[in-house]
């Protein structure tokens, strides 16, 4: 299994913080906000690491992350020109993926959840991780019966349930074959959720609903809304090469 950190777009949405540095580079509490999409994937037991990013102060991730000795990982780079999309992106990764699985995680998506059993376990086909939320249609949102995921829906504006499809996918090697087969959505972008229906028409799509928090990171709400939950549950600590705070947090403190 490699693992594929999408850190492209341009992070208009929170200029003029964007103009100083990468949004994955972004503070989220006391870490810069790619270290968390980061520990999630080493955790994960995953050892070789591609960033994908956007053009915007991208020697910034060099200079941050090195060659990933420092994490006890190896990392490769690429760079996505404009703002095709996500799945645009992880086309990207193909040659470096070769005919090994890939577990893609989105720069600004910081997950409490430990998917290790996830990883080690995937066969085949294509796993979604999906979060009950308040506000579904910010998302991608997927209807599902039983153990099947019957459709997913990007940002609809009556979604069909309360589970949002994270930023948290494991492919196998078919989805770059799928991606070259995708046409831009509405927006202009390949569009990730056209992937995991493509899974889900041949009946290849698992998914697991997450128990810990989930947050996005990419507006001025959810970067604060993030930074808050991090603080107040702690995360990202004891990843080798990843300093920890001196203290322990203590989940009960009030923000
Ligand atoms: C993307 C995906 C969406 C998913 C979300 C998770 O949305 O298209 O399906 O729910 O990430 O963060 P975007 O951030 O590109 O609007």
């Amino acid at each position: 299994m490699k693992g594929i950190i999408l850190a492209g777009g341009t992070g208009s949405r929170l200029y003029p913080l964007t103009k100083v540095t990468n949004k994955h580079l972004l503070p989220v509490y006391d870490r810069p906000m790619i270290y968390y999409p980061l520990n999630t994937l080493i955790s994960a037991g995953i050892k070789d690491i591609m960033i994908v990013s956007g053009r915007g102060h991208v020697g910034h991730f060099l200079e941050l992350l090195g060659s990933g000795k420092e994490f006890g990982v190896r990392f490769a780079y690429e760079i996505q020109e404009g703002a095709g999309g996500i799945a645009e992106a992880l086309g990207l990764a193909a040659d470096w993926a070769g005919a090994e699985n890939v577990t893609v995680i989105l720069g600004d998506n910081i997950f409490q959840d430990n998917v290790r059993k996830d990883v080690e376990s995937f066969e085949s086909g294509a796993k979604i991780f999906l979060k009950e939320v308040p506000d579904a249609q910010r998302f991608g949102v997927a209807e599902v019966k039983g153990s099947r995921v019957l459709g997913i829906e990007e940002k609809p504006k009556v979604p069909r349930s309360n589970l949002a499809v994270t930023g948290l996918y494991i492919y196998d090697a078919g989805v770059f074959e799928i991606i070259k087969t995708l046409k831009p959505s509405g927006r202009g972008e390949l569009e990730i959720t056209d992937v995991n229906n493509a899974y889900i028409r041949r009946r290849a799509m698992e998914f697991s609903v997450l128990e810990g928090f989930w947050s996005d990171a990419g507006t001025f709400e959810s970067l604060l809304r993030a930074s808050v939950l991090v603080q107040r549950y702690g995360i990202c600590q004891g990843t080798a090469g990843v300093p920890g705070p001196e203290s322990g947090v203590d989940p009960l403190r009030d923000i």
